[in-house]
Formats: structure tokens, sequence, C-alpha cells
């Protein structure tokens, strides 16, 4: 078990995180200090693996509602965070209440920009229930929604009170879930820390088999550059960038497919293998260290197609992209396994070749 820190514009918060982290939720909540209530914000499928766990932990802490929203991506709208604040105003809920959010990172972003906004900010904690969200967008305090054109393309920096990251919660995960937190696993790897490489790279069947040693060893590992990572940077003016390895070319992949085909992981697995690519096409990474890349992130598991995906399309989505500048793309590319460079510019031509390769260089990664 283990207590992180991240300091925030706004102040420090603490991120707890180990198995069975979840029986302090009642304490922390109550440590945040006085409150007229809270509500948790989940959604149906969460609350169905977890709710009881959850009620629970919070039983008697003055928990006034329990709201639940469909938390797909094609679901991570405007739309929704209206619906919720709503059904907050109807329930009485005040600028001394605390939103508790349980669930991935879909209800993590909706619940982050609901408590940023409800009149004009209330407090806010997370307990992330899927591999992604403990290890990245429970951290950070970026929040918001998907517009059609692009991800992410609304919401704020709004740092949590507290965050509870529990990895006994992610027995019940479905397996497509936890492979998609695992290819955020082998990114913090990427772009920070050699040693987390390998040791993902060596125990890869026992992550996938859901190894509670292996697990809680990955996911602390990656609390810690990520604290490290948004306490120097939190508002992405500079090295926070390094966390958008395989986003640029991801993000775009999840807007051109309406949201539906990927799921976050997946979508960020084909961006990285892209962005590997890259690196090596235009002489940043020797060609042995980007088979290294590649091959782990084969190992995860099955991807969904992009053979249907034309790269001209990704082109213009690329380019309104919220990492682009004056409408051109930055990408993040590895120079060697525990290192990348950020806001990289590379023609598209190039870009759109790697794209075009990503099939076969998949298939064989996997022989
Ligand atoms: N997931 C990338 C970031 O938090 O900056």
């Amino acid at each position: 078990m283990a207590k992180i820190q991240i300091r925030s514009s706004v102040g420090r918060y603490e991120v707890h995180c180990g198995e069975g982290m979840l029986a302090r939720g009642g304490s922390l909540v109550v440590g945040l200090g006085e409150s007229t209530g809270t509500f948790v914000l989940s959604s149906p499928r969460v609350w169905k693996w977890c709710g009881r766990r959850i009620s629970d932990t919070f039983r008697g802490k003055q928990v006034r509602g329990v709201i639940l929203f469909d938390d797909r991506e094609a679901n991570k709208r405007l739309a929704t965070v209206e619906k919720i604040q709503r059904t907050l105003v109807r329930a009485g809920a005040d600028r001394r209440c605390v939103l508790i959010a349980v669930g991935g990172g879909v209800v993590g972003d909706v619940a982050g920009f609901v408590a940023a906004s409800y009149l004009r900010g209330v407090r806010l904690v997370h307990v992330p229930t899927t591999l992604l969200a403990q290890v990245d967008s429970s951290l950070g305090g970026k929040t918001g929604v998907d517009l059609p054109e692009g991800k992410n393309l609304v919401g704020a920096f709004y740092p949590p009170q507290v965050v509870i990251a529990d990895s006994s919660l992610l027995e019940t995960l479905p397996h497509r879930e936890l492979r998609s937190g695992l290819y955020e696993v082998v990114k913090y790897g990427v772009i920070a820390d050699r040693e987390l490489f390998a040791y993902v790279q060596r125990h890869m069947p026992s992550l996938l088999r859901r190894d509670p040693k292996a697990l809680s060893w990955v996911i602390e590992r990656c609390i810690r550059i990520k604290a490290r990572v948004v306490t120097k940077d939190e508002h992405e003016d500079g090295p926070r960038q390094i966390l958008n390895f395989g986003h640029t070319l991801g993000h775009a992949l999840e807007t051109a497919t309406g949201y539906k085909r990927f799921v976050h992981g997946e979508a960020i697995g084909w961006g990285m293998l892209a962005a590997t690519m890259l690196g090596a096409a235009t002489g940043r990474i020797d060609e042995r260290e980007a088979a290294r890349i590649i091959r782990l992130i084969a190992s995860v598991g099955p991807l969904p197609s992009i053979a249907a995906i034309k790269a001209s399309d990704l082109a213009r989505i690329v380019a309104g992209d919220k990492k682009a500048l004056r409408g051109k793309a930055r990408w993040v590319l590895p120079v060697k396994i525990g290192k990348v460079v950020w806001g990289e510019e590379v023609p598209w031509k190039l870009a759109a070749r790697a794209f075009g390769e990503l099939l076969g260089i998949l298939a064989k990664a996997r022989e």
C-alpha cells in the first residue's frame, strides 16, 4: 500500500493505492472536512460489478444519492454532463457537497467535468475501477468530454481531493478493459522507465492473469511516474506532453470511428505502434529498440481492425486535435525505451505511410 502526493496549482492531493485500499475510503472522505452530503457518480455496468462494495464502504458517510449514467465513450458528451447536473440540482446538491466518481476513464472524465463546472466547482473524489483509470485518467486533473469533431475538446483541469486506487477492484474487470489498461502501462515504460518496460515484458502472462502481486507492482510504479510528471507540468505546457505518446493517432482513430470501435487503450495501442514506426523511419530510435516496443504492444492481445480506416480521414482529424499547433500535428516519438521527445513535427506523408504499414507490422510481430 502506498500514499503518493501530487501537487497542483490549487493544492496537494494524495493517491492511496494498493490492494484493499477501498476499506479506508470512508475515513478518507470524512477526512475532507465538513460536507452537506456526498453523491456517487457511476455507470450501471460498473455499479453491477462493484456497487455493493462501494455502498458498504461509504455507508453512513452522508451518501445522499447514486447517479448512474451510460459510460460508453460515445456518451462522453456535454448532454450527459447537463443531465447529471440537473439531477444534482433536483437532489438539492449545494456547494459543500462532495462527488465521488466510481468507474473507468469515461466516468472519471465526465464526473470530473461535472464537479469542475457545477456551481463553479464542488469537491471531487476518484475511485477508479479500471486499470486504465488507476494508472492514468484519474490522476492529473484532466476532465472533459468529446465533440463529434474530436476527443476531449471541451474540458477543464480540475484536480480531485483524493484518489483511492484499489487493485482488488480489478478482479472482476472485463478482460478487454484489463488489456486496455495494459497498453497505458506499456506507455509508461516507453516514455519514462526502462525497468518497468522490462518488468512488463517478463510478466505479461501474469499481468494478463491478473496476478495481484504483478498488478500492484505496475500500478504503483505507473502512478509514481504520472505523479512526478503532472506535478512538474500540470497544464501540459511542456513535459506532460510525454504522456500523449500514442495519442495523436490514437485519438484520431477514436474520432474517425465515432468513439464506437475501440476502447481507449486499444486506440492508444495502435497509436504507439504508429509513433514507434515514425520514430524509426525518422532515425530517432534504432530498429532493435523499436522492434522491442512493437513486440510488447503486440503481446497485450488482439486489437480491433483498422483496415477500413483511410489515412486521409485521419489527416483532417489529427490537424484539429488539441495537441496540434497551427493545424500541424505534434507527435511524441520514442528515442529509446524509457525516453521520448515531444512536440515533434513529421511530414504527414511519413505518418500516412506508417499507418499503411501498421497491419503488416503487427502481424509480423506476432509470428
Ligand atoms: N492521459 C494523459 C494525461 O493525463 O496527460
